[in-house]
């Protein structure tokens, strides 16, 4: 490392979800063939209607307000008020370019701590590092479907308690698929209140809860949860880089703190992505097109998880988002006898043997010893098995043999990995 850089990114390396996506395109342009459940992108098409409009927009070319398009942060606004039922008004709205973005921002002008429950995103822990934020990590145990429980927040801050907060919540969670009980929210809430806590509630999975159920916590907390989402998961287009947080009026310093960065920074989001976007969201025939990536997900999702359980490996069925956290550690004898003993040798060794790519434990902020990883369930072709789903009527339960070949690499990967670990 270069004595020229900040002692704070010596260490920092490429975010672990890209580089696992560039490593598999590495290996198959060498002509290895790859199960690829590593990197956690939507594998279903941009609803046609969006790509559209994304079309029409094409030749708008002139910046927009650093806040975002008025009519895509009143269409996420009212958005907010009518599934979330939070009364958020369009001006508490900030639109940007990813959500990851804005948490970087975020942390960058937010004074105090970072609170994050692990397993958690890759890339939480990296943004703070870089802006040299004291992280409190908080174990939350697989028992408790990887939730953050009050106590263990109480317990967690009582040593930091003329430190200002704040605490990121996901769910659906990345890297698991488990997401919060209403109750537990409550809870969670109340601790936040009486302590002054800021919740950044990341939410980019909300709308691809498997039955769709997804309940934010702003609603018991709203005079102090920013709640964070955008286009990449529900809607598919990552690629476009398009987020957004809606901050209470009591935070409005923290949002105007964030537009002035944005402003010296990025300036604005793409102008026609602003405009497909607010199609995105004004469009309800998009519930329909929700409908179907739910039952998709959650029919695979189940899947995976039921079939790993099947072979004796510890895991969560997964209640939303694309992924499942497998924790091997039931076959700890027979990887140490491989001479493995950490969750990154694991996927290293997976890789090599079987040409299944998994991104290890570690990346999400457990102890490296452990024998987890995390499997996003996205390697089949969407754009077919959206067309199934919507030959088969709404009441129907949707099997994996409805599939056939669409989903094979799924089918063949989970064996891959249930033999390896046998054999
Ligand atoms: C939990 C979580 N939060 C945020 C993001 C970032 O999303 P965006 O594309 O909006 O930057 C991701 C992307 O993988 C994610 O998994």
């Amino acid at each position: 490392m270069s004595k020229y850089l900040h002692s704070n990114l010596n260490a920092l390396a490429r975010s672990s979800t890209l580089a696992i996506n560039e490593h598999s395109d590495y290996l198959e342009k060498q002509g290895i063939h790859v199960y690829r459940f590593g990197f956690g992108q939507s594998p279903f098409p941009v609803p046609k209607k969006v790509v559209d409009s994304l079309k029409e927009n094409s030749s708008r070319k002139n910046y927009l307000s650093v806040d975002g398009l008025p009519d895509l942060r009143t269409a996420v606004a009212n958005y907010h008020q009518k599934i979330d039922n939070v009364n958020i008004q369009s001006d508490q709205v900030l639109i940007g370019p990813g959500s990851k973005e804005l948490m970087f921002c975020l942390q960058l002008v937010l004074k105090g701590y970072t609170i994050l429950p692990t397993p958690c995103w890759v890339s939480y822990a990296p943004q703070a590092k870089i802006l040299n934020r004291k992280i409190i990590f908080i174990q939350t145990k697989y028992e408790d479907s990887w939730q953050l429980l009050p106590e263990q927040l109480t317990e967690s801050i009582k040593n930091f308690s003329d430190k200002l907060k704040l605490l990121i919540l996901t769910y659906p969670g990345n890297p698991h698929g488990c997401t919060y009980e209403v109750e537990v929210l409550k809870q969670l809430a109340k601790v936040c209140r009486k302590n002054k806590i800021i919740i950044l509630s990341d939410e980019i999975y909300g709308r691809i809860h498997h039955q769709g159920k997804h309940t934010s916590i702003a609603r018991y907390y709203p005079e102090g949860t920013i709640i964070s989402s955008g286009l990449s998961k529900w809607c598919a287009a990552g690629g476009w880089r398009l987020g957004h947080f809606s901050f209470p009026k009591e935070l409005k310093y923290l949002q105007d703190a964030m537009t002035s960065v944005a402003s010296e920074t990025y300036a604005c989001v793409t102008t026609p992505i602003q405009y497909a976007a607010t199609t995105a969201y004004e469009d309800d025939t998009i519930d329909d097109y929700l409908f179907h990536c739910r039952r998709i997900l959650e029919t695979i999702g189940q899947y995976c998880a039921s079939s790993l359980i099947d072979a004796g490996i510890k895991v969560r069925i997964p209640k939303g988002a694309f992924y499942i956290f497998p924790d091997f550690k039931p076959f700890e004898n027979v990887l140490n006898k491989k001479g493995i003993h950490d969750s990154n040798t694991l996927c290293k060794q997976l890789l090599q043997d079987t040409s299944v790519a998994l991104l290890p434990g570690s990346a999400f902020a457990q102890n490296a010893k452990e024998l987890n990883a995390r499997l996003a369930y996205v390697n089949f072709d969407g754009a077919e098995a959206l067309k199934k789903s919507i030959d088969l009527s709404k009441t129907s339960t949707l099997k994996m043999e409805y599939f056939g070949e669409t989903v094979s690499e799924v089918i063949i990967g989970i064996e891959e990995i249930i033999n390896w670990i046998k054999r």
